[in-house]
């Protein structure tokens, strides 16, 4: 979703604020603009409705000069995506310029008393409300300092102004008359501070800054970063000047690079045998039979007592909590509830005492999955997060939890921070197994199968060339039906979503039974079904699925794991996947439906990597 980026130091802004925002792009957005200032100058601004390329170009054509300035990309909330509601937005006739990211609740009324002042809106946006007010509150302060106008009125300006607002902000801003000042201030939407020798950089997350500094602060909620070239000062709303807490910039934020990959979705997929490796490192414990995990927070006393278990996120990272569920139901015996987060955080479902709740998402910032953990988390639930960025929100809020250390997903539709949570969830459901019934020689075997997963996954990539001829067949598909039972209808779940997010197909996943309820009426000879069917316990049943659907005329596409007549017989296409128990399946059979989905959007000329209308950190409700 939105991005920001900010600079204040001895060289000219511009190259920092476009590489930066470029490298924000794949969180998804529709407009972008930037601000410049020089010494006695006016705030230069350039906004444009498309991409940074274009934001590029419109730059290239002005004089955009300056040592301070705040760049943004935008995903349209208020108002279309045009460069009018594009930000950088000006504040008070050019007293000042601010970029925001978040939602603003009570915009409304405050326009009304702005607009009754005098102050005359460009906008749509909830953004140019806080604009305005800022402005407002620095004429105030402006006139209660008078004589002595110095930073702190411009402080005190954005302190007045963020205690009226309601809803939620990153907002970075820079002042006409103070070209060696910019201030940040956070509530509920991110921002990193980028410590530098004489300039200093802000950021919505860390990866504009990489390569360029590896000393960060991560604002908390309620901070404001006072950021001049030499020093940077953060205030805190009730304590007032605090220490900041400088960390640095771990290695796993390094690579945001393609390395001569066409689309980062298809460098992430072919990532995945080394995400895995890494999701499983210094994980497993094979004398034990188990697996072990740092960052939990919990005595093995009090995992042992835990009578139920809550999983949440949203998108992808909520079909991962659908395979849990198996997961830990089937392993661990405990009973387990799924549930949306924008759901769960106004459910207000009555939950026992020895409950914990797992939050899982790669970013760490939607903004659902994070209301839902702090909703729980009041109540005196023990909150965990499966959680892919390092320093993110939920990762800091949450009381403990389970990096995936898959390295950073820039893809907008998730595949290797989706496999990494299924590995993540595996060795935790035998965690919690290994602390209850699950016996040692059980624990043994699912670790020798969890081992060979990474050359299993390297073994499925070869799937590649079959894949990609099965997608020039049915590439003009207007719906897809994607079907599995057990372990694999999360797996048919998450297909489906695949292929709506980057190829705009029509696609909907279902448990393969459930079929006959409804979406069967849509199967005809234009209209393909997947149907992931490997070896197991359900293998009969999906295969009567599997015929149901032929009896109707509709292509079949199956996902088998063994040489197997009957499906061959029976489907137009088959793919073919290593065995793997059934558990794991999901990992192994998601590789080939995520690069089907992907050789279909490439055949519909789709731009796999920032597909229209989606974000790849939902940051708002
Ligand atoms: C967005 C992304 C999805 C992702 C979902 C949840 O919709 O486009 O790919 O699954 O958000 O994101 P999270 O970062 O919490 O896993």
């Amino acid at each position: 979703m939105c991005g920001i980026v900010g600079y204040i130091g001895a060289n000219d802004a511009c190259p920092f604020l476009l590489a930066g925002l470029q490298r924000l792009e794949y969180r998804g957005y529709d407009s972008a603009g930037i601000a410049t200032l020089r010494p006695s100058d006016q705030i230069r601004v350039t906004r444009v409705a498309g991409r940074v390329a274009d934001l590029d170009a419109a730059v290239k054509k002005k004089s955009m000069a300056g040592n301070l300035g705040i760049g943004h990309t935008r995903w349209a909330t208020h108002g279309a995506a045009t460069a009018e509601n594009a930000h950088p937005h000006s504040g008070g006739n050019g007293v000042l310029s601010l970029a925001h990211n978040g939602v603003i609740e009570n915009y409304e009324s405050l326009k009304s008393v702005l607009q009754s002042k005098g102050y005359v809106f460009h906008s749509q946006t909830d953004s140019e409300v806080v604009a305005h007010l800022i402005a407002e509150c620095l004429k105030l302060s402006m006139v209660k300092h008078a004589g002595e106008v110095s930073i702190n009125c411009y402080v005190e300006a954005v302190q007045d102004a963020i205690s009226q607002l309601r809803g939620t902000y990153g907002l970075v801003i820079v002042f006409r008359d103070q070209a060696d000042l910019l201030i940040a201030a956070r509530c509920g939407s991110p921002l990193v501070v980028g410590v530098g020798k004489g300039e200093q950089y802000v950021a919505s997350d860390t990866s504009p800054l990489i390569g360029f500094t590896d000393r960060i602060i991560y604002l908390a909620d309620h901070q404001i970063a006072v950021i001049r070239p030499d020093n940077i000062q953060v205030l805190h709303r009730d304590q007032g000047r605090i220490r900041p807490d400088i960390k640095e910039l771990t290695a796993d934020a390094v690579d945001v690079t393609l390395e001569g990959y066409a689309h980062y979705m298809l460098k992430e997929i072919y990532e995945q045998p080394h995400s895995i490796t890494n999701a499983l490192r210094g994980r497993l414990d094979k004398d034990n039979a188990t697996a072990k995990f740092g960052g939990l927070n919990l005595t093995t006393q009090q995992l042992r007592s835990v009578e139920r278990i809550v999983l949440t996120g949203c998108g992808t990272s909520w079909h991962s909590a659908l395979v849990g569920e198996y997961l830990f139901e089937e392993l661990a015996r405990i009973p387990v509830e799924v549930e949306y987060a924008s759901e769960l955080r106004y459910r207000n479902p009555p939950t026992d005492r020895d409950t914990v709740i797992f939050g899982i998402t790669q970013s760490g910032e939607t903004a659902d999955t994070l209301a839902a953990l702090r909703e729980m988390k009041r109540k005196g639930h023990h909150t965990l997060a499966i959680c892919n960025v390092i320093g993110s929100s939920i990762a800091q809020e949450a009381d403990g939890g389970i990096y995936l250390h898959a390295g950073p997903e820039i893809g907008v539709a998730s595949t290797k921070a989706f496999t990494s949570q299924l590995t993540v969830l595996s060795m935790l459901a035998l965690y919690f197994g290994r602390l209850r019934h699950l016996s040692y020689e059980a624990g043994q075997r699912i670790i020798a199968q969890l081992e060979m997963l990474p050359e299993v996954i390297q073994k499925t990539l070869e799937c590649h060339e079959h894949v990609k001829h099965i997608a020039a067949r049915y590439a003009d598909a207007t719906n897809f039906l994607y079907l599995g039972r057990k372990y694999n209808f999360p797996t048919a779940l998450e297909g489906a979503l695949k292929l709506k997010e980057i190829s705009y197909i029509h696609a909907e996943g279902y448990p393969a039974a459930e079929m006959k309820h409804g979406p069967i009426a849509l199967v005809d000879e234009h209209t393909p079904s997947v149907f992931i069917v490997p070896n197991g316990t359900v293998y009969d049943k999906v295969l009567s699925n599997l015929q149901e659907v032929k009896a109707r005329g509709g292509p079949v596409i199956a996902i088998v794991d063994h040489e197997d007549p009957q499906v061959a017989n029976l489907a137009d296409e088959v793919i073919m996947i290593p065995q793997i128990e059934d558990f794991l399946q999901p990992i192994v059979a998601s590789i080939p439906l995520q690069l089907l989905s992907y050789e279909i959007a490439l055949l519909r000329g789709c731009d796999v990597d920032m597909p229209r209308n989606l974000a790849k950190s939902v940051t708002v409700e």
